[in-house]
């Protein structure tokens, strides 16, 4: 039987969940903004409304497995808190590229990460949540990849100078006290 711990733990996972789509949603409403490429473009503005969406899930999933609970905050909520920091001083200055290494390749990857590695027996709405894990898992690999196939355009020189430019994207990431 499923314990009231268990569903607690589920609801902080998606309201983790939950604030990184609304960083992803943002920054991809921004980069649209910032982009001078029509068809990456076109990309940012389809995933900003699907980040959207990810975003009002995870938010009806805390709300159903922690109804009273109004703050959760967490180790990973803060990071969070600073990893949008990041992104949004990249997206003041118009560094599109480093934005894209920051939220398609790490914040989405780790995202696609989390998501596999979600155990739905966690919670008794469990069941109900698979169909949307699904489709949602499927959209943040196609994020992913975006980011992955605009920097396998790349040449090595500049490669090795963007990834200098988001290291600090990188040192997030591997935190170990989230
Ligand atoms: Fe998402
Ligand atoms: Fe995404």
């Amino acid at each position: 039987m499923i314990g009231i711990d268990g569903s607690i733990r589920a609801a902080r996972v998606f309201h983790v969940l939950w604030h990184g789509e609304r960083i992803a949603h943002d920054v991809a409403v921004r980069q649209a903004a910032i982009c001078d490429n029509a068809k990456a473009g076109r990309f940012f503005t389809l995933q900003a409304s699907q980040e959207s969406i990810h975003a009002t899930v995870f938010h009806a999933a805390t709300a159903m497995l922690a109804p009273r609970a109004r703050m959760m905050l967490t180790n990973a909520v803060t990071a969070l808190d600073t990893y949008r920091r990041h992104l949004a001083h990249d997206l003041e200055r118009g560094h599109l590229v480093s934005t894209i290494i920051g939220l398609q390749i790490v914040l989405e990857g780790l995202g696609a990460f989390t998501l596999a590695h979600i155990n739905l027996a966690l919670s008794r709405y469990g069941a109900r949540f698979a169909p949307y894990k699904r489709l949602l898992e499927q959209q943040e690999d196609t994020h992913h990849a975006f980011g992955c196939r605009w920097l396998a355009h790349k040449d090595a020189a500049s490669i090795t100078r963007m990834a200098a430019d988001a290291r600090r994207y990188f040192e997030l990431a591997v935190r170990r006290d989230r």
